[in-house]
């Protein structure tokens, strides 16, 4: 009997390794449905402005970034000048002018202007009446000369990246919406694959809602109802292509996030990425208090606000040695 016991308590943690399997199957699926329902390839035609919109800045990309390489291929671009022409009269007759049209506009005067690049007069006169309709200021994208030597260098740089640390306590106050949307625009300057920009920002300083997005999170995270602002960094699934770029979401979002934390940092804001849980359950609750939408992916989640008047009691968070991190290969 007590042996009959003891067996089936030995079986508890396999129950326990196989549920965990499950779980994990349970929420790649809905990785996956969201990736199947928004990314670009998987749909006949980009149907939505923001797929169209990824179209658009994909071919403006390839077309800027052909004008840049120093052995140009001749003739280059003919598809995809047709393509993102046919693609912005669509656009425009859907949603109007707006930046994309403007970027898009300056990026084609550069091909236009590109001696080795693909054109002809009808497609010339078609980016001509589109100029026209486009109107406004145009300085939008194409090319410019930079002298990467002469960019400003902080002499200070190692001190300021080594002064940060995550922050858990906060002054009260909310810094000005003003100050919070510049964070953001200077947080924007972080590279994005393809320069699809994918990443979306949700700012909170309702205390009653940021109370109830930290609840919807079932975890460890008291300190963050402290915090006067909740920021949630998002990436749009519809700006990416297919499984090819699966994970590519979270690369740009941490490249955004961790840029806007320094942002922060450097206007006197402490912050503390938290972990956004990404059981479906808790994602769902999240994206509803926090009022995000579906295709837009949760990718983490960053109280935040000035530091504390004196100081507080802070992990020193070392840093494990740089000989285990970086392998030079010979
Ligand atoms: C993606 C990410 C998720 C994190 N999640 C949490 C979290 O859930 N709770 C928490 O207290 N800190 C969290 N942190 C903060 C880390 O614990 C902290 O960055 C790390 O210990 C290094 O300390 P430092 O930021 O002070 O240098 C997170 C950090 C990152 C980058």
């Amino acid at each position: 009997m007590k042996k009959t016991f003891l067996s089936a308590l030995s079986v508890i943690p396999l129950l326990k390794q196989l549920r965990r399997r499950l779980l994990a199957y349970r929420c790649y699926l809905a990785d996956i449905r969201r990736h199947l329902r928004y990314s670009l390839y998987y749909r006949t035609a980009p149907d939505s402005r923001d797929s169209l919109r990824c179209a658009i800045m994909l071919l403006n990309h390839q077309l800027e970034k052909a004008q840049t390489y120093k052995s140009v291929k001749e003739g280059f671009g003919h598809e995809k000048l047709l393509q993102v022409l046919s693609y912005t009269d669509e656009y425009i007759r859907k949603y109007g002018a707006d930046d994309l049209t403007e970027v898009t506009i300056g990026i084609l005067s550069g091909h236009f202007a590109n001696v080795h690049a693909w054109k002809d007069e009808a497609t010339h006169a078609h980016f001509l009446k589109l100029k026209e309709a486009v109107s406004g200021s145009i300085h939008g994208g194409g090319v410019f000369e930079y002298d990467g030597n002469k960019q400003p260098r902080l002499e200070n740089f190692e001190d300021f990246l080594a002064s940060r640390r995550s922050c858990r306590q906060f002054a009260p106050g909310v810094p000005d919406e003003a100050l919070l949307r510049k964070a953001v625009r200077l947080a924007q300057w972080a590279p994005s694959a393809c320069n699809r920009q994918p990443i979306r920002v949700h700012v909170y300083t309702n205390q009653e809602q940021i109370r109830r997005i930290v609840a919807s999170q079932h975890s460890d995270m008291e300190w963050c109802n402290a915090a006067p602002v909740l920021f949630i960094v998002t990436a749009h699934e519809s700006y990416y292509r297919d499984y090819l770029e699966r994970n590519q979401r979270m690369f740009d979002a941490g490249l955004f996030s961790m840029t806007l934390c320094l942002v922060l940092h450097n206007m006197g804001i402490g912050s503390c990425f938290k972990m956004a849980q990404k059981y479906p359950a808790y994602d769902r609750e999240t994206r509803k208090c926090a009022e995000i939408p579906d295709a837009e992916d949760i990718c983490v989640l960053l109280p935040a606000g000035y530091y504390p008047d004196t100081p507080v009691t802070t992990a020193k968070s070392v840093r494990i040695s740089e000989t285990i991190v970086c392998k030079v290969h010979p």
